[in-house]
């Protein structure tokens, strides 16, 4: 399928006059759900690093070859295996998701005004899922709805932010992106994004604020690191410029609350990722995946 023959897009989820059974458990194959909270690695204590990406999306930030992309592999790998999950795949560079595609309901590369289309498609999805939620006295899904949990991953935001298209379509990703972060997970609709540098001009400060989960990989300067963490941490000595550069995938998690911890990112080497693929493909299928 060609990327521009989205105009009959329907993404899965709830369509319009679609009436979810509220208590259809989603069979997970992989014993694994969308909604479980994902692994990402290790604290310094050995501890697993689980995020609960169910209800709150995150923001990546570091510098290049700091770990970011297979921070991001992770989190599609948990949900190539749930049968509750959908994947969406926005990617400035192309290769650093790729692999994934075949796992994926979209896959994005730099194509700004895709980006635009997928992104408003997923709004309207959520302002879907809203009215349902409304009608029910409910103020968000949950595991156990129905719906699945779609999941958005965009890999090196500064291409579709200021690097490709022209401002109206830099400014209308900016608009739509903040709105799905913002209002996207009660209505089991969350984004991961990662970024090289989330300066202000890059990722302003009002969408960047909205982003729950921070997580740091190597920066270049202390004041990088505030950028992502949020100000004053690195003088507490939570500081990722502080890394060393032999250390990819090493950063600093932080959750709305509580103070940022340090934990070593898992990686997936191609042929685990392939063997993941493969897994996937077997337990839920292919999906429609637009590629640009
Ligand atoms: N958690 C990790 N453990 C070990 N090596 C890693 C880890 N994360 C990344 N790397 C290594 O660092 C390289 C760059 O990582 P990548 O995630 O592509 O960085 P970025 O997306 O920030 O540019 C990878 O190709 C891999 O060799
Ligand atoms: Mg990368």
């Amino acid at each position: 399928m060609s990327s521009r023959q989205l105009g009959g897009l329907v993404l899965p989820g709830l369509r319009a006059g679609d009436t979810p059974a509220t208590t259809i458990p989603a069979t997970s194959v992989s014993g694994l759900s969308a909604y479980h909270k994902v692994h990402f690695g290790i604290d310094e204590y050995g501890r697993p690093l689980q995020v609960e990406l169910a209800s709150r999306s995150l923001l990546a930030g570091g510098l290049s070859r700091s770990g970011k992309s297979g921070f991001i592999s992770n989190g599609v790998g948990h949900m190539s295996q749930c049968t509750d999950a959908r994947i969406i795949l926005i990617d400035g560079k192309i290769v650093e998701l790729i692999l994934w595609k075949e796992t994926a309901d979209f896959f994005v590369g730099p194509d700004p005004v895709l980006a635009n289309h997928v992104l408003f498609t997923l709004q309207e999805e959520m302002n879907r899922r809203y009215e349902w939620l409304t009608h029910r006295r409910r103020r968000k899904v949950v595991k156990g709805d129905g719906m699945d949990l779609i999941t958005v991953w965009i890999d090196e935001l500064s291409v579709f932010t200021t690097v490709y298209g022209t401002r109206d379509t830099q400014e209308r990703f900016l608009s739509l992106l903040m709105d799905l972060v913002q209002r996207g997970p009660a209505a089991g609709i969350v984004v991961v994004a990662a970024t090289q540098r989330p300066s202000a001009e890059i990722v302003p400060t009002r969408v960047r604020d909205v982003f729950s989960y921070r997580v740091a990989f190597r920066c270049s300067t202390q004041a990088s690191s505030d950028i992502i963490l949020g100000t004053g941490w690195a003088d507490l000595g939570y500081d990722a410029s502080k890394i060393p550069t032999n250390r990819p995938g090493v950063g600093y998690c932080l959750a709305e609350e509580g103070r940022p911890f340090r934990f070593r990112s898992v990686y997936l080497e191609d042929d685990e990722i392939d063997t993941l693929v493969a897994r996937s493909l077997s337990i839920r299928g292919p999906q429609l995946a637009g590629a640009a």
